[in-house]
Order: C-alpha cells, then sequence, then structure tokens
C-alpha cells in the first residue's frame, strides 16, 4: 500500500526544505560521470515536486548549488550551471501551466548571467500563480545570508535609522533572503550524510529533520510520502510540554 493512503492531508508541512545529495556517488556507483547523476537528479525534482503539489504544500524548497560548489571542478560547475539553464527553460511552460511560482535565494547576482537570466524570467512569468512556490536555493548559504543581513542591520544603526531595542527576531526574518517565506516545518536530507551543510540555519530552528539513505536520483514520490508520513508522527513541541501541546489542539 502506498505511503500516501496514511497521510493526513489537513496536517502537512507548508514548507519542505531539501538538500539533494548523492547525485555523484549514484553516478559514479553506475560507472558514470558525476554530471549523469546531476541529470537524473531532475527527474528526481519533477516527481517530489508533483508529490508536494498533491499534498498541497506551498514552499518546496531545493538547495540546487551553494556557494561552496563553485569549488568544484570547472567541468562539473559548468555542467550544473547549463543544466539548471536548460532546466529551467525547458520545465517552465508545464510549470507554469500547473500553477507553480519559481523563484531562487541565494546570491543571485554572483550567478552567471545565463542563468540569472533565466531565473529572472522564470520568475516574471510565473509570480502571479497562486500553486506551489518552487525555490531554488542558487549560490546560496547560510552563512552568506546572515553576514549579509548582519551588515544590513549594523548599517542602519550605525546611521540612526534604527535603535538596537529594535533589533528584534522577526526583524532579523525580513531580512534574509527568505523574506516573507514561512519557515520551513521539515527538511529533508537525502544520501545518508548527517549534516546541514550550511542551509537556512536560522530558518531550520524549529524544522524536523529527516535523513534517508536514498541517493537524490532514486529518491521518488513514495520517499517524498513517506517523509512527510514520518514527519506527521512527531510532536512538535517548541520549547512546551506534551500536555501543553494537547491542550491547544
Ligand atoms: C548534490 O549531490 C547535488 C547538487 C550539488 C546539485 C543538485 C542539482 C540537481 C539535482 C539538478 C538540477 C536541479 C534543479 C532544481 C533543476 P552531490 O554532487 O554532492 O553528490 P555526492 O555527495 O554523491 O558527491
Amino acid at each position: 500500500m502506498s505511503f500516501l493512503s496514511k497521510i493526513n492531508k489537513d496536517k502537512t508541512p507548508k514548507h519542505v526544505a531539501i538538500i539533494m545529495d548523492g547525485n555523484g556517488r549514484w553516478a559514479q556507483q553506475q560507472g558514470h560521470d558525476r554530471l549523469f547523476g546531476h541529470n537524473f537528479g531532475v527527474e528526481s525534482v519533477r516527481e517530489v515536486l508533483k508529490a508536494a503539489q498533491e499534498l498541497n504544500v506551498k514552499y518546496l524548497t531545493l538547495y540546487a548549488f551553494s556557494t561552496e560548489n563553485w569549488n568544484r571542478p570547472k567541468m562539473e560547475v559548468d555542467g550544473l550551471m547549463d543544466l539548471l539553464v536548460r532546466s529551467i527553460s525547458n520545465e517552465v511552460d508545464e510549470l507554469h501551466e500547473s500553477d507553480v511560482i519559481i523563484s531562487g535565494i541565494g546570491d543571485l547576482d554572483g550567478l552567471p548571467n545565463s542563468c540569472k537570466d533565466e531565473l529572472n524570467a522564470a520568475y516574471e512569468r510565473t509570480k502571479n500563480n497562486k500553486g506551489i512556490n518552487l525555490i531554488l536555493a542558487l549560490n546560496y548559504s547560510a552563512r552568506w545570508e546572515l553576514t549579509e543581513v548582519n551588515k544590513k542591520i549594523a548599517a542602519k544603526v550605525q546611521s540612526g535609522k534604527l535603535q538596537l531595542s529594535e533589533i528584534t527576531d522577526e526583524l532579523i526574518s525580513n531580512e534574509l533572503t527568505t523574506k516573507g517565506i514561512p519557515d520551513p516545518e521539515l527538511l529533508i536530507r537525502t544520501s545518508g550524510e548527517l549534516r546541514i551543510s550550511n542551509f537556512l540555519l536560522w530558518q531550520i530552528a524549529y524544522a524536523e529533520l529527516y535523513f534517508t539513505d536514498k541517493l537524490w536520483p532514486d529518491f521518488k514520490k513514495e520517499d517524498f510520502y513517506e517523509a512527510i508520513l514520518d514527519y506527521q508522527s512527531r510532536e512538535r513541541r517548541f520549547g512546551m510540554v506534551s500536555a501543553q501541546i494537547e491542550k491547544n489542539l
């Protein structure tokens, strides 16, 4: 029986973030170069997006390229950028038809023009849609994001536009690259690595973490349903005790 039938569709997370890991190992296990794995990873993106749409998830954030990924061999970096541009360009019509809003987070100015332009065009085309938000984290790292926020806030304090007493949790959230996007309730990482790798460090303060040994190109709809079901089995206490949570229900 599919995990889907066991999911309570009224209690799915609004925002799921995913560290799509294991493309390189998947390719190497089959005697291919790493780009082969990234290419197959796109099919998993398609499947997971569809599963998320079925479950009324409103935001799906995918860690597609970190600031550290520039350190990979040039051939892989170029191939990944090319794949991102091609994927957005090939998929945008269908995504638009299924009401998806495509956007990016991260240091987008640092991306090659081709990638920046494709992403901007996809955003302009889909920004008025009402369905799921597909958010691509590109040239993203949480430390970069938090450093930028610190600089922005410090500059406002220095110029007298902001008082120290006005710096709150909410003010910081509104300076992040994820401004306006609710925090993820669930973070999934594939490939068996038990790390966060500089992803959404502020935003995942209360997220449930789900790790699976599946490599990203093997992660399909059923695996996504399984992760959602696991999430639904957890008690989210936000620092309170169980009795308080039950009372609030
Ligand atoms: C991590 O696997 C994966 C990436 C750095 C890239 C993810 C990109 C895609 C799935 C392709 C395109 C995505 C979109 C949104 C169109 P890894 O290379 O680190 O694998 P390894 O840990 O086995 O080496």
